[in-house]
């Protein structure tokens, strides 16, 4: 695993950036994995003021979002589809057929996750994975103790998630009990993953990514066995860490 450190959190997200739209130009069909959160905001921002300054193209990108609550329709201003369409989607030239997340609104929501997991493999799965990463580790909605080889599927939110997320609802009631995510062996199986983290908060996480060993319970931690993964991680978010690790080139 790449590590780029970085001063904070502006830095992270502008080395994102010239990274994914690096790869677009190389490949203008590419298929791009995409968290929601707080961390891939900055991020966001500047592929939009890249796409308006720059003229950046997605008409041909296609995304897959990592995951959605379960219960949410896309209008409901906390569902992922909603965040998607606000903070990136509705400022880029992409085509919104091209946009895919699971629907938090599904009737049958196991049978909308195994829909998913076709819907990636029948593509040739994503090419390169943004992720962000939960404070337990998790990565998309992978809990603690997640199989490595599972595949996107529903899962019960633990309470420190949705404690983490009562910041985008107001209150711990209105957190949704239930997601889809993409399974581990899905976010595995995409050909390159960049992983983004920043604050002291995610410090303990962090060291644990880089410096414990690869175990279930820990999920971001399976990430050590991709052979084209890269962390960029700021300097708060690596004051746990022993190991000096070199900055590496993307
Ligand atoms: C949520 C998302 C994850 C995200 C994580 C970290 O639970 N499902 O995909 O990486 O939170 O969020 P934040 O970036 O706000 O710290």
């Amino acid at each position: 695993m790449k590590l780029i450190k970085v001063a904070d959190y502006n830095e992270m997200s502008r080395i994102a950036a010239d990274y994914v739209i690096e790869r677009i130009h190389r490949n203008p069909q590419i298929k791009l994995g995409m968290p929601t959160g707080d961390t891939p905001r900055g991020l966001y921002r500047e592929l939009i003021a890249d796409h308006e300054k720059n003229g950046t193209s997605f008409k041909e990108v296609q995304t897959f979002n990592l995951d959605e609550y379960i219960g949410l329709s896309g209008q409901d201003p906390q569902s992922y589809r909603y965040y998607m369409d606000i903070f990136l989607f509705d400022h880029i030239d992409i085509d919104k057929k091209n946009t895919h997340l699971p629907k938090g609104d599904a009737e049958d929501a196991f049978a909308e996750a195994e829909a998913y997991e076709k819907l990636i493999q029948d593509s040739g799965n994503v090419d390169l994975q943004i992720l962000g990463m939960g404070g337990n580790g998790h990565i998309g909605f992978n809990e603690p103790g997640t199989p490595f080889d599972s595949m996107a599927h529903v899962v019960e939110l633990t309470l420190a998630t949705r404690n983490a997320n009562a910041k985008f609802f107001g209150s711990l009631e209105s957190v949704p009990k239930r997601a889809i995510t993409m399974g581990i062996a899905t976010i595995m199986g995409s050909k390159e993953i960049l992983m983004l983290v920043s604050g002291a908060g995610k410090s303990e996480a962090v060291s644990r990514l880089l410096e414990g060993p690869i175990e279930e319970a820990f999920p971001a931690s399976v990430l050590r066995m991709h052979p084209h993964a890269t962390i960029i991680a700021d300097k708060a978010a690596l004051s746990l860490c022993s190991t000096q690790f070199e900055k590496a080139k993307s």
